[in-house]
């Protein structure tokens, strides 16, 4: 079936050829054509361009959407939006003056949520999960990563897993499982951080590859969680498994992790909260993608990514949301976009396409989806009447997001 889509106020992040991800200056061009038609056939987008330049079609079904801009959905390339429970408690000890760390030491944090996640029925973990991935669909999001990592166990990682499988399964937005075993000690292992890795390696992920549960590996490689030579060593494992590196280095020390996951072709990187100039050179050196998450460190309260930095450098950038109880507990991109923009001084267009086409590269999905192009998905906002696509960081806070397609289908 077609539809035609016609007086679009401005269609925008249109690429008339395939592009992997834009960087450096390029990230202030953002593409877009003035009362434009749109043109979609079942899942896929056929054409697009100038109202004064409409094709003659027969049977679509038209679409007016005057005074509305069309732009692609976003593509949130780092959550944890699969959880059991909350974390309002810890919430409340950080408002009053615990740092994410004192609460992690203190039994918090990350190990609180495999306690909940454990005591929680894979069913009930489905289920609580389904209304956060509706949730950010309704807010524009087209393409999600989701990680394990609140298992920590052979049973709950592999339930945390079987969870993703089965949203996939279900929902139009396209999702990517990433197996995060290596997220922080669990207290069984508490003294045996070799005996849990070697847990990880030898028993969960043969049964990850054999059942084909996820296509990426992550590790938080950090102080007080796991080192370089961990690092390296899981994502080493990982590959022999078919799983792609996209790791969590620099959230609060630089140690190292940059180079390590660069060293192993990682996909991305994210956090990057603390970068030095030697993890800036090693990045000029690869095609791995430096992903911020400026929700998490509004929450948190800790440095904001220097997006300036790495796009000075001619560096991409990709922003992405962190879903996760601890310390994001938003997958909203538009607020994503919007913090970007405000604290991080990205403009619109850099935010937009950091959003868009490198949140996609960095889940491998930048031949399918991030940009209005003809063959992609047809996955878009359609947003509310506005001024202009800055209005989405410009009015924070207030939704400008009408409707959701996601392949061709009204969500
Ligand atoms: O990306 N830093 C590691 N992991 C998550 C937070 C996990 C949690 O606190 O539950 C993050 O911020
Ligand atoms: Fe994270």
């Amino acid at each position: 079936m077609k539809t035609l889509f016609i007086n679009i106020k401005e269609l925008v992040q249109i690429r008339n050829e395939q592009i992997k991800y834009v960087a450096g200056k390029e990230m202030k061009n953002l593409p877009s054509i003035k009362n434009a038609f749109l043109l979609i056939e079942d899942e896929k987008i056929i054409d697009f361009g100038k109202m004064t330049n409409i094709p003659q079609i027969k049977e679509a079904k038209e679409i007016d959407v005057s005074g509305r801009i069309i732009m692609p959905t976003y593509c949130d390339s780092h959550t944890h939006l699969v959880y059991a429970g909350n974390r309002e408690g810890e919430f409340v000890d950080k408002i009053n003056g615990l740092s994410y760390e004192e609460i992690a030491q203190r039994g918090g944090g990350i190990l609180n949520s495999a306690k909940k996640l454990a005591e929680t029925s894979e069913e009930e973990l489905y289920l609580q999960s389904k209304e956060r991935l509706e949730e950010i669909i309704s807010q524009g999001t087209g393409a999600v990563e989701i990680k394990s990592g609140y298992g920590l166990s052979f049973e709950s990682e592999l339930k945390m897993l079987r969870v993703i499988k089965r949203l996939k399964e279900n929902y139009d937005i396209e999702i990517k499982a990433t197996f995060l075993g290596a997220h922080a000690i669990p207290s069984e292992y508490k003294n045996d951080k070799e005996g849990y890795l070697q847990m990880l390696i030898k028993d969960l992920m043969p049964i990850i590859k054999k059942e084909n549960l996820a296509e990426f590996v992550d590790i938080f490689c950090e102080k007080g969680y796991f080192s370089v030579e961990d690092t390296e060593m899981i994502l080493e494992a990982g590959k022999k498994h078919g799983l792609i590196p996209k790791i969590h280095v620099n959230q609060f020390n630089a140690i190292g992790g940059v180079k390590a996951g660069i060293k192993h072709n990682a996909l991305s990187v994210d956090h990057l909260e603390v970068l030095n100039d030697e993890d800036i050179e090693e990045l000029k050196k690869s095609e791995t993608m430096p992903v911020a998450l400026p929700a998490c460190s509004f929450f948190l309260g800790i440095p904001y990514t220097p997006a300036r930095k790495i796009i000075n450098a001619k560096l991409p950038i990709a922003l992405a949301s962190d879903f996760n109880p601890g310390s994001t507990p938003t997958g909203n991109m538009n607020f994503v976009v919007a913090t970007s923009c405000i604290k991080m001084k990205l403009t619109p267009e850099e935010a937009i396409n950091a959003a868009t086409i490198n949140g996609a590269y960095a889940m491998g999905l930048e031949n399918e989806l991030g940009s209005i192009t003809k063959g992609k998905l047809a996955s878009f906002i359609i947003t509310k009447p506005v001024n202009s696509y800055a209005s989405i960081p410009y009015n924070f806070g207030t939704n400008k997001v009408d409707k959701v397609y996601l392949k061709g289908k009204l969500q």
